[in-house]
């Protein structure tokens, strides 16, 4: 196979190099398209455009494969913990007792939140959404660790990313707190990394905290199994934010913006509405595949359908199965969980969704396990922002240490051409 493209444009012939990813992928190379060509092309939505070359995340959508530096995510959310995930994901290997006992260790030397930050989440009303809460506490703490934008050696790099790693799920239990009324505490260093982090979340003051292996476990798995996912939108926002050189934290802020979206991270939360809305509405599915198929009614199947999976995104095998487990370890009998097996089923044997290839993706089953653990349903998008943190840094370094330049997209103008200027009284 030859290895460059042609374009053939105007009587002329250009030729341009074709790249070959590890995974056979192939990607023609443009970067001199411009400066011989005076075209640039368009690609709205980037179905078709990779933003860089990576080593983290592969994943292939018409096979359902997804692989973290080369590990299956199967594999991973079994034998693995999210912090050797998070480990992996960041520096591209699997850490030994060693590194592992290393990492954490330095995250727990910077698990205080300064106390100032509890008057910033003082300030917003009870009612506002954790998601817009966390990205603006995420930007805060810029301000009260200033060090951690100039990150021009890797020592200072690792210093940010231990630092967000210990914060953020500070962050993230004081904003379900608050929301709860209950007061905000801080961790405890003797526990692991997951198991602190429900302990932030769901400590009572008047009790003592009870160790639950059950919740622990499928907070670990939910985590990993959100960890990476390459070039999607929030993740494209961290890379494109940071490649301005502004820094960690108010990249990851962005990031945490972009993932709120529904047709995003925020299906978690809208999947679940969705489902309690047909269960008050008597559990009639049919009804709601109708309204689904219908080009008229803006109603879609939320938690159904992925820009890059055309076949079963693999995280929805493994958490349907977790939340089957899940509720049957705590003795939960939810009818929410049985609406989504049904619509599931009815989905599959669809003629309109078998032939858009639309299959459950990773945030159709991950809310019932949330609701199972207790988490507030506005929480979900923030367990997913938790979940994705450490890929979101593992994507923002490797940007930084491949010098990428900044990011700044072409368009074509299609608005008025000049025109004299009309003067207020004229208009
Ligand atoms: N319900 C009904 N129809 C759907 C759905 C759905 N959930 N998803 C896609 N379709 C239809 C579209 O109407 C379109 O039909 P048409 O070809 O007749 O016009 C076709 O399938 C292709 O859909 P697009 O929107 O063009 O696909 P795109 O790749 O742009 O969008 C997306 C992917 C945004 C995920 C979409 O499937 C969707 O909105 N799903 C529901 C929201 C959701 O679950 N998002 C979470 C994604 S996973 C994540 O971000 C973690």
């Amino acid at each position: 196979m030859s290895d460059t493209a042609i374009l053939e444009y105007g009587g002329k012939r250009y030729e341009f190099p074709v790249i070959k990813g590890t995974e056979d992928e192939l990607a023609i190379d443009i970067n001199t398209l411009r400066a011989t060509t005076g075209m640039v092309t368009i690609d709205p939505g980037y179905k078709n455009t990779g933003s860089c070359e990576s080593a983290i995340t592969f994943l292939d959508g018409e096979k359902g494969i997804l692989r973290y530096r080369g590990y299956s995510i199967e594999e991973l959310a079994e034998k693995a913990d999210f912090l050797e995930v998070a480990y992996l994901l960041i520096f591209g290997e699997l850490p030994n007792k060693e590194q592992l006992a290393k990492f954490h260790h330095d995250i727990k030397e910077e698990s205080q939140v300064d106390e100032e930050m509890k008057k910033i989440l003082d300030g917003f009303p009870k009612a506002a959404h954790p998601m817009g809460v966390l990205s603006s506490l995420t930007s805060a703490l810029v301000a009260f660790n200033p060090s951690s934008v100039d990150v021009s050696s890797e020592k200072a790099m690792y210093n940010s990313i231990v630092r967000i790693l210990a914060k953020f799920p500070v962050l993230v239990a004081w904003t379900m707190r608050k929301k709860k009324g209950l007061p905000l505490d801080y961790g405890d260093d003797t526990l692991g990394y997951v198991e602190n982090i429900h302990k932030m979340m769901f400590k009572r003051p008047n009790q003592e905290y009870k160790k639950d292996p059950i919740a622990i476990d499928a907070l670990d798995k939910l985590l990993i199994l959100h960890a990476d996912h390459e070039q999607n939108c929030s993740t494209s926002t961290v890379r494109i934010v940071g490649s301005s050189h502004a820094g960690l934290f108010a990249s990851l802020s962005a990031g945490i913006s972009a993932l709120w979206g529904p047709l995003h991270g925020g299906a978690n939360q809208a999947v679940l509405e969705m489902l309690e809305a047909i269960e008050a509405d008597g559990g009639d599915t049919k009804k709601y595949m109708a309204k689904a198929k219908d080009k008229d009614d803006p109603f879609r199947l939320m938690g159904f359908g992925h820009r890059v999976y055309k076949n079963f995104d693999p995280r929805a095998k493994i958490i349907k199965k977790a939340a089957d487990d899940v509720l049957g370890n705590l003795g939960i009998d939810d009818p929410i969980l049985d609406i989504a097996k049904g619509l599931e089923k009815e989905a599959l044997e669809d003629p309109y969704f078998v032939d858009r290839k639309l299959y459950p993706n990773v945030d159709f089953y991950s809310g019932i396990i949330y609701r199972a653990l207790g988490i507030p349903t506005e929480m979900f998008t923030v367990m997913f922002a938790l979940g994705r943190l450490p890929g979101w840094i593992a994507q923002w370094r490797e940007m930084r240490l491949r010098k990428e330049p900044i990011g700044r997209p072409r368009q074509i103008y299609i608005g008025e051409n000049l025109r004299p200027f009309v003067p207020l009284e004229k208009r």
